[in-house]
């Protein structure tokens, strides 16, 4: 017990309860990885607190090493658990999912209980739309740890730098803690419990355009052909719930929605691929096909009296399938293979908290969703249970559903799926935006640490709003936020209905051609960015990391948050930045396309040294050939040396599961005056001596750009002068 522990029971002792009877043992520590230790509190039942977190029970691999420190301390009090860890020195934290505020999460405090909250204004922005009950430490010496709450019932999670505290409002639960040399290693812990996101097509990396609403075929095709007209690379145009037929999910709307065929088919005629929206509520009405079908699968979420749960959402009084059901999961995957077959290559799901809004009630009674008592009946894995236990799974249950729909609808395509509500696992199924921000200053800043913080929770597919949703937004901010918005993993502007337009064209010529500068360089990246999802989709790195992943033992790095790495060799400083920490050592300035350098919006990139950075052309969207040629950026380190990787496929579908696919691992070497840049490794069946035929090798070394060219075959040399 130590000296808080102590004060704690003092507390409560004088409080008539007994230390004793509050504090639990533990029943099982056991290692379940490497370096991977999971505790079970004796009174730990799954029937009351199953795992929707982990993506496979984990299995016993031994007992705890004798010189583990992290060990947490379980306790039980009034029907709520909760679980304690005290940590010793100087620790940096991280985590916690979808969060406000900094980068470095000491002193913090979040709330577990998803939420629909407008500019991000519930509870002083503590409680967002997602639950990652998860925390990084990072010591001193670079070395770190990770700690996961295995539990979906409402919490609390306060990162101390002392004490890192877990409340929950339910059962026992399990506790994973990994303890590795460093931050990356640790991260790949937590994929190897959570698992990672799938691989998405390459045209999900391009840049997305939305808008609630695009609101008739005609205007969407308006939009789509402005950006070709306009030569301004994009790939999806986004269709928002006014396609609806008064709201309905799953119909369109009979006049402005006509046809979605030809509507999707024009789309993608012109190179774009198109995403529609779909909500969890189901109007009520006993003429409308998905309610009835859904009332004669008896899917709904019903009260504890047996009568369905009606909540109001957009189309008037709703009924919500219960997702933790799988029947109800099953039923809801059918939808989509009409829907889809309308040429609908992505979905988006919303709404799925899930928000009710209850603004009629008086303020006291208001929750913004079910109640907590309302039950959900379970199946398969899962128990029954209440909605205290299973609200923060609903969005994760529902994009499951989502997912093996479009799976089994398209089986020969990879899924691309958006999701606003999620649980630490569930990018194993979709990726997610960070919900209704402002367009504000404010919030562009806020972007990007909440971005990192997503990422290092396990879900690097993520992005925020480009521009701002709520709220007018000047030419000026979407400069500035798209300057460097373009190298997030997921781009994509987005605006609220009565907001102005915010397109890249909507500011003036100015603003127009500052956009057109800014994702033309996003474009010319597709082939990094895409070997970074790669990446990702085998180990969990975050796709975009922070800067102190460059140098983890640079304690000056630990809170920097405005700039960001791509990878761990790019590194990204917005226009807006103003005087950020970055990493020592060898970098070079990237420059990528032309007017960049006199744009004042533009994000300022820079190489690290030791690296090559595979880049194609400029291409108006995803579907277009990048290569010829093929440019490699090199940057030498202090030794005269550089590698970097390029992961190519054919971009979309499961080929490269068994083999079609070409991993190229390139090496460059300075000796003498020249260096030589030439494939050292390369694995997959594709043969793309075809696609990659003309090299291009742009060296960087102190400020100077150095040319040359070659094949995939021969390499490159560039003599220095
Ligand atoms: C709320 C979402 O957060 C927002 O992005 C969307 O435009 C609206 N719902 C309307 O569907």
């Amino acid at each position: 017990m130590n000296f808080k522990t102590i004060i704690s029971s003092i507390l409560f002792i004088s409080a008539g309860i007994t230390i004793y009877a509050q504090q639990v043992p533990l029943l099982k520590k056991s290692v379940v990885g490497n370096r991977i230790v999971e505790f079970i509190p004796k009174g730990f039942d799954k029937t009351k607190t199953p795992s929707l977190i982990l993506a496979s029970e984990t299995k016993s691999k031994g007992k705890l090493p004798l010189d583990w420190s992290l060990i947490p301390e379980f306790a039980f009090k009034n029907n709520k658990a909760s679980a304690v860890l005290n940590l010793k020195g100087d620790i940096s934290l991280y985590g916690g999912g979808e969060v406000t505020g900094p980068l470095l999460r000491n002193g913090q405090s979040i709330k577990l209980w998803n939420t629909d909250t407008g500019a991000y204004s519930v509870e002083g922005g503590k409680r967002l739309y997602q639950t990652h009950p998860w925390v990084m430490g990072v010591r001193k010496d670079g070395s770190a740890f990770g700690i996961i709450f295995d539990s979906t019932w409402k919490a609390e999670l306060i990162t101390n730098s002392d004490q890192i505290i877990y409340n929950s409002e339910g059962a026992l639960f399990r506790v994973y803690v990994i303890d590795r040399k460093s931050p990356q290693e640790v991260i790949k812990g937590l994929s190897e419990l959570i698992g990672t996101i799938k691989l998405p097509p390459r045209w999900a990396l391009g840049y997305h355009q939305c808008r609630f609403s695009y609101d008739s075929e005609k205007r969407v095709m308006e939009i789509a052909e402005t950006f070709r007209e306009k030569k301004i690379p994009a790939d999806v145009i986004w269709m928002d719930i006014d396609y609806m037929q008064g709201y309905r999910v799953f119909t369109f709307d009979s006049i402005r929605f006509k046809n979605p065929k030809v509507l999707n088919d024009n789309l993608h005629k012109k190179g774009f691929k198109a995403v529609y929206m779909i909500d969890p509520g189901v109007k009520v009405d006993k003429d409308y096909s998905v309610y009835k079908t859904g009332t004669e699968n008896d899917v709904w979420v019903k009260k504890q009296n047996g009568e369905e749960y009606h909540g109001k959402v957009w189309p008037g009084d709703c009924a919500f399938p219960d997702f933790t059901n799988p029947k109800a999961r099953n039923w809801w995957a059918g939808l989509y293979k009409d829907f889809l077959n309308t040429g609908i290559d992505g979905v988006w799901n919303d709404m799925n908290e899930p928000a009710v809004n209850d603004n009629d009630f008086p303020e006291d009674k208001r929750l913004g969703t079910m109640p907590y008592d309302t039950p959900h009946k379970g199946g398969g894995n899962l128990p029954q249970g209440s909605h205290l236990l299973y609200h923060n799974a609903y969005g994760r249950l529902m994009v499951e559903a989502s997912y093996d729909g479009i799976l089994k609808t398209n089986p020969t395509k990879r899924p691309f799926l958006l999701t606003r509500s999620n649980l630490l696992g569930g990018q194993r199924y979709a990726a997610t935006w960070t919900g209704d921000n402002y367009a504000s200053v404010e919030h562009m800043k806020l972007s990007v640490p909440m971005s990192l913080t997503l990422g290092l929770s396990g879900q690097p597919f993520n992005g925020p709003d480009i521009g701002g949703f709520l709220g007018d937004t000047s030419g000026d901010l979407w400069a500035n936020w798209l300057g460097f918005g373009a190298f997030m993993p997921f781009a994509r502007g987005h605006a609220c209905a009565g907001t102005n337009n915010k397109e890249p064209w909507a500011y003036g010529a100015e603003i127009e051609k500052t956009s057109r500068i800014a994702l033309e360089r996003r474009y010319r990246l597709l082939p990094y960015l895409y070997t970074l999802f790669y990446q990702s989709s085998k180990e969990g790195m975050p796709v975009m990391a922070p800067v102190f992943f460059a140098d983890v033992k640079d304690s000056r790095l630990r809170a920097e948050e405005q700039a960001f790495l791509m990878g761990e060799n790019l590194l990204v400083v917005p226009a807006f930045a103003k005087n950020p920490m970055l990493p020592s050592g060898i970098w070079e300035e990237l420059n990528l396309v032309e007017g960049e350098k006199t744009d004042k919006y533009q994000a300022k990139l820079s190489i690290r040294g030791g690296s090559i950075i595979p880049a194609g052309k400029v291409i108006q969207n995803a579907g277009e050939n990048s290569f010829d040629p093929l440019s490699l950026f090199v940057c030498l380190d202090a030794n005269g040396k550089a590698k970097g990787e390029l992961y190519l496929d054919s971009g979309d579908g499961f080929g490269f599961e068994k083999g079609d696919y070409s991993l190229l691992t390139f090496s460059a070497e300075k000796n003498k005056n020249t260096v030589t840049v030439k494939i050292s490794g390369q694995q997959g069946k594709r043969n793309c001596n075809e696609e990659l035929k003309k090299i291009n090798v742009n060296l960087l070394l102190n400020g100077k750009t150095y040319l040359g060219s070659g094949t995939l075959k021969g390499g490159v040399t560039i003599t220095l002068k």
